[in-house]
């Protein structure tokens, strides 16, 4: 049983503060992730206050290249050093989470059409790791290199690792209705296509309408929930054809293999001690 999971880049990071995390927002989601001890789980992180800013700076979108070294180096910079901070604190909850950069591994082709190799991320995963990967830049023929959102990661890597779930973690509980009810199952882009607002075709990098038209596409079940939906909420706006769609940060009952590490990390269970900061370069 693979699951993919985006945690949104807001959730993990202080969207108002160019490159900081938010210290509980991340230490609630990876203490959750800890505790159920998902098999089979590869993670996808998004970019909040890292990778946007930079790219704004550098202007540089999922459509729209550069070839300044400097730029996509700042992008992807900011990127593996958030990256770091979400592997280190998974490492300390006693997750045996690796990175995977997307750019090393990556590009598209002039269409845009993406090649994502994923022999690591498949035999990490059969290893009993947890590959964490993230929103990055992507050498893309004839273009330099663009944006990868992380939802794109997510869509690519549910197809090819054969998923059996796909969950995105964002800062709403889910889907909201007109009325501004969380929806529970969405079946057809049809039904909330007004709660959206409507067929928004230029929304790529993010946005929900984007998000439910690729879940949907998908056709695995896939949620969509607030970053406390697996501490006793119930996740919202669901999509997909089959009603297991629900999401929830537990396990199916069976652990994953694991390397045998120090179990008793502080915090794991309870508060941690603040950690350092790690350095940046
Ligand atoms: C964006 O990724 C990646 C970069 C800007 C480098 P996402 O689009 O997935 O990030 P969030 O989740 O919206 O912050």
């Amino acid at each position: 049983m693979t699951t993919v999971l985006k945690l949104g880049g807001s959730v993990v990071t202080d969207k108002e503060t160019p490159e900081t995390v938010d210290d509980d927002a991340l230490d609630r989601v990876v203490d959750s992730i800890a505790d159920a001890d998902v098999p089979e789980l590869v993670l996808v992180h998004g970019a909040g206050s890292f990778g946007h800013h930079h790219a704004d700076k550098h202007g540089v979108t999922p459509t729209e290249g550069s070839h300044d070294a400097d730029g996509v180096w700042a992008i992807h910079d900011s990127m593996r050093r958030l990256n770091d901070e979400v592997v280190g604190r998974l490492q300390d909850a006693g997750v045996s989470a690796l990175p995977v950069h997307p750019l090393s591994a990556g590009a598209r082709d002039a269409d845009a059409t993406l090649s994502l190799p994923t022999a690591s991320t498949a035999t990490m995963l059969s290893e009993g790791f947890v590959p964490v990967l993230h929103g990055d830049v992507i050498a893309q023929s004839g273009a330099g290199a663009t944006i990868i959102s992380g939802d794109e990661l997510v869509t690519h890597l549910a197809r090819a690792l054969d998923a059996d779930r796909v969950g995105l973690c964002s800062t709403v509980p889910g889907v909201y209705d007109e009325s501004g009810e969380v929806v529970p199952r969405i079946t057809r882009f049809e039904d909330v296509a007004n709660a959206l607002g409507g067929s928004d075709s230029t929304d790529v990098t993010g946005g929900m309408a984007a998000k439910i038209r690729a879940l949907l596409d998908l056709g695995a079940p896939a949620s969509v929930f607030g970053p406390d939906a697996s501490r006793g909420s119930s996740p919202g706006g669901r999509s997909g054809p089959s009603s297991r769609a629900d999401f929830q940060l537990t396990s199916p009952g069976r652990p994953a293999p694991r390397p045998t590490r120090d179990r008793s990390v502080p915090g794991r269970r309870g508060r941690r001690p603040p950690r350092p900061t790690r350095p940046r370069r």
